[in-house]
């Protein structure tokens, strides 16, 4: 097998602490070398072995690929303006998914997959590797069914949300829709998914239903995950962590009790900056998970309503300014951290083994993440050992 050598990387996040200084494992004038789709070797510039060819970062800084453990790109049409009333003083509701739900029915497959290929191209170039997606936006059997066919044509981490809200056709009977959730649209989805997930919130899904959702998911073999406190205080992460989700998603408002759970549990707290943006939402308290010993995860939620962003950089810069993580956080948060939330142990960090999958920034430290937000700083990706942008 040929080898390449990424040679003179200025600064490397390898978030293996056995590798380098800190949480974040980091090497300065650092080497990576890739055979096939892993990497081989990863260490001071000066130790390097040799390689088939070699590639000179000139003093780039590099980290692991991001991993969007937490987005919503099957969807048709956009809420450009839902935004703009929103930008106006209106206050963002679960509501405004019935928006989506029509324009996404009405698209045709091509459409669909189409935008998943596009957003994930867009987020690609700002150095996302590893990406989940979610249904949603369907709410009939075939049309979650459809939905998660075409997600899985795109990335391996799909996740069955039929029960993102109440379908407006069962708008008199949630309870019915629930029965087609646990039961005729799990055995239509569960083939092409991952992951189960609810949205557990006042105008989607109590705690008594998303208990009961989660649980079929888990009879069918599926992993569950939450959409948790987003909107207000509620059962969502406390229910996570006892029926051990991989992750609960938001987070935004919590009570002592939740993050102590989250802090002793099993579970992710994934915490989506873009969606307090883009709602002018409370920031969640990452400072208050982190110094309970809780694990956080950054992601973008990217869907048309509440977070219409790819990029985890601007994640992170948010994170950073307004949830009063450090730059190192964040940036643990945003690789090893989402895929913590997936349950992997292939991505997230540059570790001999671990996938080949990295962005070099046009900067001499991930720090610039957060020091220059809004700016392109991602100049190449490597995806498992192959070149991408
Ligand atoms: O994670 N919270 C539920 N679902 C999405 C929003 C979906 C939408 O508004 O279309 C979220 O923020
Ligand atoms: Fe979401």
């Amino acid at each position: 097998m040929s080898s390449t050598a990424i040679t003179h990387i200025g600064s490397l996040v390898t978030n293996d602490p056995s590798l380098g200084a800190g949480p974040i494992g980091l090497i300065e004038d650092a080497t990576v070398v890739i055979e096939g789709d892993r990497v081989a070797w990863v260490g001071p510039s000066g130790s390097a072995p040799a390689a088939d060819t070699v590639h000179d970062a000139g003093g780039r800084a590099a980290i692991p690929g991001f991993v969007d453990s937490h987005s919503h790109l099957v969807f048709g049409g956009d809420r450009t303006q839902e935004f703009n009333a929103r930008m106006s003083g209106r206050a963002y509701s679960a509501g405004g998914i019935r928006t989506t739900v029509a324009a996404t029915r009405a698209a045709t497959d091509e459409e669909l997959s189409a935008n998943v290929a596009h957003y994930m191209a867009e987020a690609l170039r700002q150095g996302t590797t590893t990406f989940e997606t979610k249904s949603g936006y369907g709410l009939t059997v075939e049309d979650e069914a459809r939905a998660l066919r075409i997600a899985a044509g795109h990335t391996d981490e799909v996740t069955y949300l039929g029960a993102h809200i109440v379908s407006p056709d069962y708008a008199e009977d949630p309870a019915g829709y629930v029965a087609l959730v646990t039961g005729p649209m799990l055995d239509a989805c569960a083939p092409h998914a991952r992951w189960i997930d609810v949205f557990c919130e006042k105008g989607a899904f109590d705690g008594d239903q998303a208990r009961a959702i989660l649980t079929a998911g888990k009879e069918r073999g599926l992993l569950p995950r939450i959409h948790a406190n987003q909107l207000s205080y509620g059962p969502g992460v406390q229910l996570g962590v006892e029926l051990d989700a991989a992750s609960a998603d938001h987070c935004t408002h919590l009570t002592d009790a939740d993050v102590d759970a989250l802090a002793q549990g099993n579970t992710v707290a994934t915490l989506l900056p873009g969606a307090e943006f883009s709602t002018r939402a409370e920031w969640p308290d990452a400072r208050r998970l982190l110094d309970a010993g809780a694990t956080v995860a950054l992601s973008t939620d990217c869907n048309p309503g509440s977070s219409f962003t790819s990029s985890m950089p601007f994640c992170i810069a948010l994170a950073v300014r307004d949830m009063k993580m450090t730059p190192d956080e964040a940036i643990w948060s945003a690789t090893a951290g989402g895929a913590q939330a997936l349950r992997r142990t292939d991505v997230g960090r540059l570790t001999p083994g671990s996938r080949a999958d990295l962005a070099l920034l046009d900067a001499p430290s991930h720090v610039h993440l957060a020091y220059r937000p809004g700016v392109p700083l991602i100049t190449e990706v490597w995806r498992a050992g192959v070149r991408a942008v």
